[in-house]
């Protein structure tokens, strides 16, 4: 059990709000780097993202395979898995070692991998089969994001669900975004990354196209009824620093439905101190976290298809 939060959720919590906050209040809750500390010990799918409701509509009712989740935290979502899917196998992975806060059982098994590295994430889908259902909730750095994307379809199950959580920090208006290709070391580095020394003099800075751009684009295209995607959606899709060419037309070709979601109206509490109560007027919490931002709570599912794959 997680014991080093404070559960806000407590009529004293509640009553002691001001409105506006008083500096006082402020004082009392602000201890947690400037912010208020957590709410409790649900997952930040269900209070700030909103994402349950559009999961449960859209998952299967059971699953007796393996499921994988990107990103543990203090475990939570964990629990959710467990508690919906009690006969699967569950694979916890994450860049942290096994903590003691984390849910146990033998259902339950932990990986300890860094989405950043190429090989790693490789050497991690070797050792399993097929998984059924993969939540990808981890760094949420844009490249990760397109990396697990790449390996995590190809190795899901024909007829499997894999969940790009929190897309939304591919979008461009979103500060991970921005720190990921428009800081000056990181433009250098994406640069370098795909040439070799020799050919960088002269290298053009490439279109970027994340995770966000290529499943929106995909989503458009089924919509639009496509079986295959245009020569000049391939170009454009295949023209940044993510995917190659196979790539996207590989992608597609797994890809039977894709589903977006978009939280529309506020969270039910604040992510960072569990307010309930909101400077509305401001679309910001009594703690200052913005409750209603431009690149925010967006998720991705994908249904993979049930035939074997054709690549156009
Ligand atoms: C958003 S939290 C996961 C939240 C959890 N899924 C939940 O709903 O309660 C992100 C997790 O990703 C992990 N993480 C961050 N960078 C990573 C990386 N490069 N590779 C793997 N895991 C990483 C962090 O340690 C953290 O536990
Ligand atoms: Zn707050």
């Amino acid at each position: 059990m997680v014991t080093d939060i404070i559960d806000l959720q407590t009529s004293d919590f509640l009553h002691s709000i001001h409105y506006p906050p008083t500096l006082q209040f402020k004082k009392k809750y602000m201890k947690n780097n400037g912010r208020l500390l957590p709410i409790d010990h649900t997952s930040d799918k269900e209070f700030w993202h909103g994402f349950i409701d559009f999961y449960n509509q859209n998952l299967p009712e059971n699953i007796l395979g393996t499921i994988i989740e990107f990103g543990v935290l203090k475990g939570n979502s964990i629990r959710w898995i467990e508690k919906k899917y009690s006969n699967a196998e569950i694979i916890g992975i994450d860049i942290l070692p096994t903590q003691d806060s984390w849910p146990q059982s033998d259902k339950i098994s932990y990986y300890k991998l860094d989405q950043g590295d190429e090989a790693d994430v490789i050497r991690f889908f070797e050792t399993i089969t097929n998984p059924e259902l993969i939540i990808e909730d981890g760094s949420h750095i844009p490249s990760h994001q397109c990396r697990i994307l790449r390996h995590g379809l190809n190795n899901l199950k024909p007829g499997g669900v894999y969940i790009l959580e929190d897309i939304h920090t591919s979008h461009p208006a979103h500060s991970i975004y921005i720190k990921e290709y428009k800081s000056l070391k990181n433009i250098v580095k994406n640069i370098i990354r795909h040439k070799s020394l020799s050919r960088i003099i002269g290298e053009r800075r490439r279109p970027i196209v994340t995770s966000l751009t290529l499943l929106f684009t995909f989503e458009q295209a089924l919509k639009n009824g496509q079986d295959c995607l245009s020569e000049e959606q391939i170009n454009l899709l295949s023209s940044g620093y993510e995917f190659s060419k196979n790539d996207v037309i590989h992608l597609f070709s797994m890809i039977d439905q894709i589903k977006l979601y978009r939280r529309a109206g506020f969270p039910s509490s604040c992510y960072s101190c569990g307010s309930k109560i909101y400077e509305y007027h401001k679309l910001q919490c009594v703690c200052g976290a913005k409750i209603y931002d431009q690149a925010d709570s967006m998720s991705a599912l994908i249904k993979k298809k049930e035939s074997p794959i054709m690549d156009n």
